[in-house]
């Protein structure tokens, strides 16, 4: 599947409207692979956004999920945090959502995707099951599953997935581990992360992490990975579903860093540095998606009061290097920029 793309670059999945089918399709119609994200949307809003693209490119595009994990919530910090909240809620007129743990309508999804017979679908936050696996594999589709070390690696590659998504720790958004506790994460940086996987397992890996530009492309290649996964470059692109205010905050020097927090979902995610991150990343609890549905109507009402010290804007490390352009011509730039390094090598070598 990967070495059928004309273009070795994958459009990462982004839920929370930013994979719109447009960005998504653009990617796809200029030769790489666009990716919708199922995450926090219903199955049906998801099998809605798969119709869309599906008039909008005949080329192949992939849908994301979350795997659903139940782990053990400290309670007590959990309404600790919430206390907290409901006075920062009460400044924008916002109630708290309800902390609590749902499924992201998992299988009503996962039907969703056999139906509608979706040419590459992939996992994050755990790796499903070798029955599920197979079962779309059967179907037809093209199986990934997120990793974020060498053992998720090693047991995504037992369940049976045709290819791994290498997340390092350079990445924006959530970070993909499969549990939620402290000792999950090894927060290891992605050229790291390829070579301790390439040696552990043998499926294509698609490298993602901080990759903003052409050189970028071509140092992951190099280091083994079939294709580069790029999610903050395509944020300010005009198909881009972000919000406005996270677009211009990737430009807004009154950001001038991204760190990895619990605050605002429960689970460790890479945003920029903001008043909510910095207050609030001590306090919040090890509870996904518990802390997601607590914060979400005080973060939208913050967008709304157009404020973004209260917002979470996921961004990787590279976020500066974020370009506004239409995703079509994104993806002929990385190219370019990846041939003149490959050029630029051999008259080296
Ligand atoms: C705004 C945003 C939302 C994201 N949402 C998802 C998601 O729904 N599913 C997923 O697997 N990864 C998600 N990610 C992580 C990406 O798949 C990918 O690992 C990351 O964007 C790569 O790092 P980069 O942003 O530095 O390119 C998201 C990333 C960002 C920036």
């Amino acid at each position: 599947m990967l070495h059928t793309l004309s273009v070795p670059i994958i459009q990462a999945p982004m839920a929370g409207g930013v994979s719109t089918p447009k960005l998504a399709a653009a990617v796809s119609n200029a030769g790489g692979l666009g990716f919708l994200a199922g995450g926090y949307k219903t199955a049906e809003e998801m099998r809605k956004e798969i119709m869309t693209i599906r008039t909008l490119t005949d080329a192949p595009f992939g849908v994301n999920v979350f795997v659903p994990n139940e782990e053990d919530v400290d309670m007590e910090a959990l309404l600790r945090y919430q206390q907290v909240l409901e006075k920062e809620a009460e400044r924008f007129s916002a109630t708290l959502g309800e902390a609590k743990w749902d499924d992201d309508d998992w299988e009503a999804k996962l039907s969703v995707l056999y139906e509608e017979k979706v040419p590459v679908v992939s996992f994050t936050f755990g790796c499903p099951s070798s029955e599920v696996i197979s079962k779309f594999k059967d179907n037809g589709s093209f199986v990934i599953v997120t990793v974020t070390s060498k053992t998720e690696a090693q047991i995504a590659a037992q369940q049976g997935a045709d290819a791994l998504c290498v997340q390092g720790l350079e990445a924006g958004g959530h970070r993909a581990t499969f549990r939620n506790d402290e000792t999950a994460d090894e927060n290891v940086s992605l050229l790291v992360l390829l070579q301790q996987i390439r040696e552990a397992v043998d499926l294509p890996l698609i490298a993602a992490g901080g990759i903003m530009h052409g050189r970028d492309i071509a140092a992951v290649l190099a280091a083994g990975a079939s294709a580069a996964q790029l999610g903050t470059a395509f944020l300010r692109c005009p198909e881009s579903g972000a919000n406005p205010l996270h677009k211009n905050a990737l430009i807004d020097l009154q950001f001038q860093a991204t760190a990895v927090t619990r605050a605002f979902t429960g689970r460790p995610a890479r945003g920029l540095v903001n008043r909510f991150l910095i207050e609030y990343d001590k306090l919040a609890p090890a509870a996904y998606p518990h802390i997601h549905h607590m914060t979400k109507h005080l973060r939208k009402a913050a967008a709304q009061a157009s404020d973004p010290q209260m917002m979470s804007l996921w961004a990787g490390q590279g976020y500066r290097l974020a370009k506004d352009m239409p995703a079509g011509e994104l993806v002929r730039l990385l190219m370019k920029e990846v041939k003149e390094v490959v050029e630029g090598m051999n008259r080296l070598l």
